[in-house]
């Protein structure tokens, strides 16, 4: 992420003070889900970034806007490699949040924020993605990939968020789901609460 771009820099520090007054308790008054944002955090933004930006003109399919955190890292790397960003979110104030945000980081050119159940949306998506980053609620990691995978561009990869230790049923469903599929090759990787990093049809 270059650091001289200072708008976005700006947009990420107000996110990662509201995050870590989340995590630290503050503002936990509310465990209303409604109101947190569950966002990823640098390191993992960091990873989705440089994964993100290792394909020329991405289609990127984000599943799980929330406020809006992690999409601009996908859409800093879609501005810098001629891609573009699609996020998807059942909450509408939370969309118009995250639309909001990437207006004011001069990202909004190349992100699009779309408000509606992803399960029912996915399979009503035109052409094929090169990069899907999931992160919803657990028990729809395998409703969603079921939906996406034949949105998938040859190569294409995946990125699923909380796959760490304690994720729960429902991620471990999507991890046996993925490393059973022999049209993926499959890691998890110690960043932030894991992320399982796959690549569709694999070549080797
Ligand atoms: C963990 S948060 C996403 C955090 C975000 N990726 C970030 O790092 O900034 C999960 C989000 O998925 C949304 N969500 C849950 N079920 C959904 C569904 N069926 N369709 C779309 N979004 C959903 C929730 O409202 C919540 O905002």
């Amino acid at each position: 992420m270059p650091d001289t771009d200072e708008r976005l820099r700006t947009v990420l520090d107000r996110y990662e003070r509201r995050r870590t007054q989340e995590r630290s308790g503050r503002g936990r008054e509310s465990t209303e889900t409604s109101t947190r944002m569950f966002a990823i955090g640098p390191e993992a933004g960091t990873l989705l970034n440089v994964l993100a930006r290792s394909i020329k003109s991405p289609r990127i399919l984000e599943i799980g806007t929330s406020y809006g955190y992690s999409g601009l890292w996908l859409a800093e790397a879609a501005r810098a490699r001629g891609g573009h960003v699609l996020s998807l979110e059942c909450d509408a104030h939370k969309s118009d949040h995250a639309r909001g945000e990437a207006h004011a980081a001069g990202l909004a050119e190349w992100i699009e924020h779309r408000t509606g159940d992803a399960v029912t949306l996915i399979p009503t998506l035109e052409g094929k993605f090169d990069m899907v980053f999931l992160d919803l609620w657990k028990d729809l990691y395998v409703p969603c990939f079921d939906a996406f995978v034949p949105k998938l561009a040859p190569g294409a990869l995946v990125v699923a968020d909380n796959m760490g230790r304690g994720g729960g049923a429902g991620t471990r469903a999507y991890a046996e789901r993925i490393r059973c599929e022999p049209r993926f090759e499959s890691v998890m990787v110690p960043v932030g609460t894991g992320m399982e990093i796959s690549r569709f049809a694999r070549t080797l």
